[in-house]
């Protein structure tokens, strides 16, 4: 009697070398286990070692997917270090006054803020509710949307009133020798 893999005492085929897994007899077990004998052992000892090599090859590629990430993201240059693309001349504006563009060329338009002599804010025009365009209201540090009367503080681009309820894209800008520069747009916004 030879104990097979779950610890049952049962006969092993010697002609066969295989042990069946109810540990009966090779003369109990059914015709169709008979003509075509396994290697029990062996078979659970194949479906192991392939579970054993999933799990690995399946580990190994989430680390380099995560490396990737690291990677891209440790290479990408943040926006602030774009050339970006000339929207105006500071001189072009007063404080308060403001003018649309497009960046990156055909893009939605954009609107362009000046709030200090020399600071400026830039979004989308877009309203987040249902896409009208909005016009500053500089006395109230807000930017307006006259079709369902939203509004959004200029300073940050987030709803404070009305239907919206998303933040409007900030477009990110540079001064540099008198100009106003686009260098990038605002991922995600909440
Ligand atoms: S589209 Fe701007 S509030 Fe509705």
């Amino acid at each position: 009697m030879i104990q097979n893999q779950r610890g049952l005492e049962g006969p092993h085929d010697l002609d066969h070398g295989t042990t069946p897994p109810d540990g009966r007899p090779i003369g109990e077990q059914p015709k169709w286990r008979r003509d075509f004998p396994i290697d029990w052992a062996q078979d659970e000892y194949v479906s192991r070692r392939e579970l054993v090599k999933f799990m690995v090859l399946t580990s190994a590629a989430m680390v380099v997917g995560q490396f990737w990430i690291v990677l891209k993201s440790a290479f990408r240059p943040p926006a602030s270090l774009s050339p970006g693309v000339a929207i105006a001349r500071v001189d072009e504006l007063s404080i308060g006054g403001a003018k649309t563009f497009t960046y990156p060329e055909g893009s939605t338009p954009r609107l362009l803020v000046r709030t200090g002599a020399a600071s400026f804010v830039a979004y989308d025009q877009l309203c987040t509710h249902l896409l009208c365009p909005v016009v500053p209201a500089f006395e109230d540090g807000r930017l307006h949307c006259p079709c369902h009367n939203g509004w959004f503080d200029l300073e940050t681009g987030r709803p404070v009133a009305g239907p919206p309820q998303r933040a409007l894209p900030r477009i990110f800008v540079e001064i540099r020798d008198g100009s106003v520069y686009a260098t990038g747009v605002e991922e995600s916004t909440t």
